[in-house]
């Protein structure tokens, strides 16, 4: 059984991150598709919500968990006896970040790949930063995540509008 892990912040989980992941499950027999954290990110939503989305994303996909883990990514993927971490690949300018980071994980466990799959062109500029700014502004996210992800980056983004009101008065 081969098993793959896709790995991310995820925060929100946008349309170019399920490409990526529908791909890997034709792949791989089976894909963990974990939350993992990023410590130059601070995040928009928590963890659990995070989960949820990806979780109501991926519902009809047979081969996929979804879970999160505190650590890591080579030892997430040595418990789970991967043989590939998998990772989107948009542009010229996620090559260098990329690099780095399979250059370290390959140092650390040589055991386990870093596959990079080349992101669909519809998606080649799209990232979950760029959709929160756009939302920030209320521009319509609609066509890059799923409704209700969208509609929670309204409520998220409306309290922290709220929070900052009120640490200013
Ligand atoms: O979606 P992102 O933010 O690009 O994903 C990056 C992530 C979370 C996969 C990466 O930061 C990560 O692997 N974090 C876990 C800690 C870790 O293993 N760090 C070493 C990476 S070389």
């Amino acid at each position: 059984m081969r098993v793959a892990i896709c790995p991310g912040s995820f925060d929100p989980v946008t349309y170019g991150h399920l490409d990526v992941i529908r791909r890997a499950t034709k792949i791989f027999d089976q894909v963990y598709v974990t939350i993992l954290n990023n410590p130059a990110k601070r995040t928009l939503f928590t963890v659990e919500e995070r989960l949820e989305f990806l979780r109501r994303a991926t519902a009809d996909l047979g081969n996929i968990t979804c879970e999160y883990f505190d650590g890591l990514l080579v030892d997430y993927a040595r418990q789970k006896n991967a043989v590939a971490m998998v990772r989107g690949l948009r542009a010229v300018s996620d090559f260098e970040a990329e690099f780095k980071m399979a250059s370290m994980n390959r140092n650390l466990n040589p055991d386990v790949e870093t596959v990079f799959m080349m992101t669909s062109g519809e998606y080649a500029f799209l990232s979950s930063s760029i959709v929160r700014e756009v939302a920030s502004y209320g521009g319509d996210v609609s066509n890059w995540v799923p409704s209700y992800v969208a509609e929670a980056l309204k409520v998220k983004l409306r309290e922290r509008r709220q929070e900052e009101r009120d640490r200013q008065s």
